[in-house]
């Protein structure tokens, strides 16, 4: 449901051609919003901007890898000002069946698109951000920053530093009128959600996280993170003694 305060909102949103990126695209799509949207794969970046675009937002869509770092850094920051950024363009992995470890080429894919290209999109929309002061970004994290869990590794480890990463920004740019938003959702129906091995408790669809994730960014709450039991139990994991959190992801089947 549009706001009466998006009238010329301009909003970006990485990885927009799938589960969480796609439903956001269209809970913001409205008459008098901007939107840019990003993803990799051409056909369905194509169909959610004609989709936006049906629902009354201006769309500008482009596809490009976020590992080509140099053609990453070169769209941003020709893109002119931006109100609102959402980074949310992400990859998993995890180990093996039997305990296999990840393969390094994995583990630099996800370190390099969750975080050091999340890094470099808000290292090239920010100094347009500062010299207006004002503007919005939202880090997608994941509830798996508070506390690793043994199968994915470094997933976890991407998403536990892109957290302390817009926690500091947060503190740092707060004064200056740029609000930064950590994002942690729980386990949200996708096809990256598919592949994960373990349980997948309290489950939600693209549209319901896009809604909490909405709610959140227009409280600018530091940390959006949801649902709230699993928030809970996540965050709990953290506090415990690191055995006894161990011990319970184990019991729980998170264990490797
Ligand atoms: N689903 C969950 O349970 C869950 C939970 C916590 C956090 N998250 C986070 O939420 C975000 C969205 O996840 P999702 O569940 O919607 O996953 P998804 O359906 O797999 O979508 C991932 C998105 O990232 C884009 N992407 C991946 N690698 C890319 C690359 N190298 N270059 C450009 N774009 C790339 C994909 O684009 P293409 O399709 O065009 O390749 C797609 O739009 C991720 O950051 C994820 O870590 C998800």
């Amino acid at each position: 449901m549009p706001a009466p305060d998006d009238e010329g909102r301009r909003i970006l949103i990485t990885g927009a051609t799938s589960a969480i990126g796609s439903a956001l695209a269209e809970a913001y799509a409205c008459p008098g919003v901007t939107l840019h949207l990003h993803g990799r794969d051409a056909g369905k970046l194509g169909a959610v901007a004609e989709c936006c675009r049906a629902l009354g937002a201006t769309v500008y869509a482009r596809n490009l890898d976020v590992r080509d770092f140099a053609a990453l850094h070169d769209w941003l920051t020709g893109l002119g000002p931006l109100d609102l950024v959402i980074v949310n363009a992400g990859v998993n992995s995890h180990i093996g069946p039997a305990g296999e470890a990840e393969a390094w080429a994995e583990v630099e894919a996800v370190l390099e698109v969750n975080l050091k290209a999340a890094m470099l999109v808000t290292h090239a929309v920010l100094p347009a951000m500062r010299a207006r002061g004002s503007g919005q970004i939202a880090l997608v994290s994941s509830l798996a920053a508070y506390f690793g869990l043994p199968v994915t590794p470094s997933y976890c480890a991407s998403k536990a530093g892109l957290k302390a990463y817009g926690e500091a920004l947060r503190g740092w740019l707060g004064r200056e009128g740029i609000r930064v938003n950590v994002i942690m959702p729980g386990y949200v129906k996708s096809p990256m959600c598919a592949a994960m091995p373990g349980p997948k408790p309290f489950l939600l669809s693209p549209e319901q996280a896009a809604r909490a994730i909405r709610h959140g960014l227009e409280r600018n709450r530091a940390r959006i993170s949801f649902p709230f039991p699993l928030n809970l139990g996540t965050w709990f994991l953290a506090v415990l003694p690191a055995p006894v959190a161990l011990r319970i992801l184990r019991w729980l089947g998170y264990g490797a």
